[in-house]
């Protein structure tokens, strides 16, 4: 049975960038394919990119539960938020009664990210996990996050898998790392933890380590990140059996980076601009923090949740798919100088 598609997310950097990347492939036979917008603009924008758009609002739980079983909705990708989870439990459900109504499979894709993989979340670092490592569902279950922001959404990614699996829709768990590069959608063009690095660094005019030596964490050009998501949905679309629920587990990520070496390129770039008074990268101390955590936005402790730490979780699943990146992990290196070009450009002073 052909299935019907709806992306989420599609204004923002990832959801944005994967509604381009369709427009460039061939789907294998689907019926139709929706973006979910929230106003008008934003829905004439996604009829340019063949698509239709469904305007809904996501606290709408009951327009939604009917948008979804009306539209005989048969996949769903949420690229919106990462940390709760009431929106994605009604997507679910209905999913779970169109299955009832048309006894077609039904697929649930949820957008996590590193973090939630990382010792943010209370994973161990001492060694690489795979993202097909059969205990990761039970590290997953058992971690325990030392900040309440990642307990939740720790708990999103427990309850998405549960929720799925007693209404039988079959879950993905997509894991973004450190995404960079240009946007490709019509909405926002930049990434989250290259500008936090950068905005952090323009407001204390100097880059500082937040990070013990050697914290490395995985990255993925955006282009690559977003081939995954399609190399997903075109497995879906051709019945091919994809792991999902306790085994759904995809990170999308070519390798590791050390986050000294990111830092140090940023600096570079943003010094040959007069952003910041030298390319040489400081280590911050509590005080830097609490200036780094008012330019983020953030309290202090959390600084290094938004652009440090240490994730070693590695990509197994996406190979097993048949994902190529194009891009090597030391790329984010070159491209560097682009990257601070594009975020100065975008962020607000
Ligand atoms: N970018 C990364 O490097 C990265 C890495 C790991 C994980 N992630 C996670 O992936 C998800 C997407 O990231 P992103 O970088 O694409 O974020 P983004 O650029 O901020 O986009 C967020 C999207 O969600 C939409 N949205 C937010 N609240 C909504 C609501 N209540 N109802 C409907 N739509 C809503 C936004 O629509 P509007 O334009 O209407 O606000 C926008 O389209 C996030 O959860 C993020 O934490 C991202």
């Amino acid at each position: 049975m052909s299935h019907t598609i709806l992306i989420t997310g599609v204004s923002g950097y990832l959801g944005g960038s994967l509604l381009t990347q369709l427009t460039r492939t061939n789907l294998p036979p689907h019926k139709r394919l929706y973006a979910l917008v929230r106003s008008k603009e934003q829905a004439e924008a996604v009829r340019r990119y063949d698509s239709e758009p469904l305007i809904l609002d996501l606290r709408d739980e009951e327009r939604v539960t009917k948008s979804i079983i009306d539209a005989k909705i048969s996949i769903i990708y949420f690229l919106v938020d990462a940390v709760k989870s009431e929106h994605q439990i009604t997507m679910i459900k209905a999913l779970g009664e169109v299955k009832n109504q048309t006894g077609q499979d039904v697929h649930f894709l949820h957008t996590t990210g590193a973090k939630m993989f990382s010792q943010h979340a209370g994973f161990p670092t001492d060694r690489k996990i795979l993202d097909t490592d059969s205990k990761l569902y039970e590290l997953q279950k058992s971690a325990e996050p030392p900040h309440e922001i990642m307990a939740q959404a720790l708990s999103t990614n427990n309850t998405i898998i549960e929720t799925a699996k007693s209404y039988r829709v079959r879950s993905y768990l997509f894991i973004p790392c450190i995404v960079y590069g240009e946007g490709e959608g019509f909405g926002n063009r930049i990434s989250i933890q290259t500008t936090a690095v950068i905005k952090s660094a323009k407001n204390l005019r100097a880059v500082y380590h937040v990070n013990p030596e050697g914290a490395i964490w995985p990255v993925c050009h955006v282009r690559d990140t977003t081939a995954l998501y399609v190399e997903l949905l075109r497995s879906i679309l051709s019945g091919e059996d994809l792991e999902y629920g306790q085994n759904g587990y995809y990170l999308a990520s070519s390798g590791s980076v050390a986050w000294a070496d990111i830092y140090s390129a940023i600096a570079k770039a943003l010094a040959r601009r007069n952003v910041v008074d030298s390319e040489v990268v400081k280590r911050a101390d509590d005080a830097t923090l609490a200036k780094m955590g008012e330019a983020l936005n953030c309290p202090k402790e959390l600084v290094v949740v938004q652009l440090g730490g240490t994730c070693t979780l590695g990509t197994d699943r996406a190979y097993r798919v048949g994902w190529e990146p194009k891009c090597s992990p030391e790329y984010i290196l070159d491209a560097a100088d682009a990257e601070v070009e594009l975020v100065l450009r975008n962020i607000k002073n």
